[in-house]
């Protein structure tokens, strides 16, 4: 069964809006296999990031995703991956479409970075590579 790795960013957990994430994920009929709460480290987020290195919001973006806890989940299901990228919707919050976690919960916070509420995995590929460094227990052949 294919699997992606959700975050919930800090601007989501300051919000309080983790049960309605994790929720609308739910309802979709995803499983959530693994959840957890932690702080992650520039060194880990480097990682997770590494294909917007040297981005002009590269900088930001670590400095936006330490500023708070986030919530890392391993969903589960059917074509998981391109799904929940659907329920999250497009990146710019203000185009996004109603009906999506970025559309319905975020607005243009006016920072230096697009403040999302949500990461999710944007292939397979990235999936299993993300997994691996947020959930190395889960890692495949592991
Ligand atoms: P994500 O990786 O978080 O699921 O989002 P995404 O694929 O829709 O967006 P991506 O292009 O991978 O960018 C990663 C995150 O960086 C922030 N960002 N800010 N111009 C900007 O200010 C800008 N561009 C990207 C967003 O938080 C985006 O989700
Ligand atoms: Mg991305």
């Amino acid at each position: 069964m294919e699997r992606t790795l959700v975050l919930i960013k800090p601007d989501g957990v300051k919000r309080n809006l983790v049960g309605q994430v994790l929720s609308r994920i739910e309802a979709k009929g995803y499983s959530l296999v693994a959840i957890k709460t932690m702080n992650a480290d520039r060194a880990l987020l480097a990682k997770h990031y590494a294909e917007h290195e040297g981005k002009p919001f590269f900088e930001p973006l670590i400095e936006f995703m330490t500023s708070g806890p986030i919530v890392a989940v391993i969903a589960e299901g059917n074509r998981v991956v391109e799904g929940f990228r659907k329920l999250a919707g497009t990146t710019d919050p203000t185009t996004a479409e109603p009906g999506t976690i970025r559309g319905d919960l975020a607005a243009d916070a006016g920072t230096k970075v697009v403040q999302n509420i949500v990461h999710g995995s944007d292939s397979v590929e990235s999936a299993n590579r993300e997994i691996e460094i947020f959930f190395p227990e889960f890692a495949k052949g592991r």
